[in-house]
């Protein structure tokens, strides 16, 4: 396993690496990497012949009163973990190395980055649009592996691969969860015991509505029975808990026939949770 952390050595890799038509696959993270990344990796392996995993804490997709600084960045740890799943290339670029003095374009996503975590963390997608291109672009990858715990970021990248005609293929990767149901994430470790096993009523109240409004009843009293029990857990405030288009993301207040997804995001402490579930 190789650990780059200077384009013109990731492009020579790479080149090396491609012959004989070797299908490479490309798995962005930001690091501190637990299970959820690594059914990501797996994916991607069996998906390819060489697998790339970017670790990159990238600060454009961080609002100013986020948790850029106190992100949690394990190099070593996290390069301890991918050794043993056969990864190719660990690319870990400085910010320096990504954005150079003088870096001027923006990457900017309309559509199913509108609402949600898009209307809480305003700039939040155009980051994260502008580094996964960078990205794409910088690895030339066939097929690139994202968590459908992130569903709108999901969403916004198969949006900005279809409008700029970027040739990957994208995977969405169903979410690793706990025993109990939670998410994994890396801002579970900030969680108090008392706040972590609080924590499950956010999926148990997605599962809840979704299963509710699958069966008929009415999406909004669907909603108001499990935002409330999220409150009645423990969390201190919700900021979104709706039905959606699955590929448009925009809101939907009547079920049809189009795929759809439950979306929430929530606090707990000074910790925000975000999950979904397709319903
Ligand atoms: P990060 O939060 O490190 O997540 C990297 C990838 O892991 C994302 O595709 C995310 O959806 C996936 N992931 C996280 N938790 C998961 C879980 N429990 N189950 C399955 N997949 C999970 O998302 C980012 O980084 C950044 O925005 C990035 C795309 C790297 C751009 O900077």
């Amino acid at each position: 396993m190789q650990i780059i952390n200077q384009l013109a050595n990731l492009r020579t890799a790479i080149a090396a690496l491609r012959t004989n038509q070797r299908r490479v696959a490309l798995v962005p993270t930001m690091g501190a990497l637990h299970e959820g990344h690594l059914k990501l990796v797996r994916e991607a392996k069996a998906r390819a012949d060489v697998v790339v995993v970017s670790i990159f804490v990238n600060p454009t997709q961080f609002g100013p009163n986020e948790d850029l600084a106190a992100y949690p960045r394990t190099l070593e740890a996290d390069c301890e973990k991918l050794a043993p799943l056969d990864v190719d290339i660990v690319w870990s670029p400085s910010v320096g190395e990504m954005y150079p003095e003088g870096f001027a374009t923006k990457v900017h996503v309309e559509g199913p980055s509108a609402g949600f975590c898009g209307g809480a963390r305003p700039g939040h997608f155009d980051g994260v649009a502008l580094v996964v291109t960078k990205l794409f672009n910088q690895v030339g990858a066939d097929v690139a592996c994202f968590g459908e715990k992130d569903f709108q970021q999901l969403a916004v990248i198969r949006q900005f691969v279809r409008d700029l005609g970027i040739n990957i293929e994208i995977v969405g990767v169903p979410t690793m969860r706990d025993a109990d149901g939670l998410a994994l994430s890396s801002r579970n470790a900030y969680l108090s015991a008392e706040h972590r096993q609080a924590a499950v009523a956010l999926p148990n109240a997605l599962k809840a509505a979704a299963k509710a409004i699958s069966e008929g009843e009415d999406v909004a009293a669907a909603t108001t029975r499990a935002t409330d029990a999220i409150l009645a857990a423990g969390f201190s405030s919700i900021d979104y808990f709706a039905l959606a288009d699955a590929v448009t993301l925009a809101p939907v207040s009547e079920p049809g026939v189009r795929p759809l997804r439950l979306l929430a995001a929530a606090r707990i402490g000074k910790t925000r949770l975000i999950d979904n579930i397709a319903v």
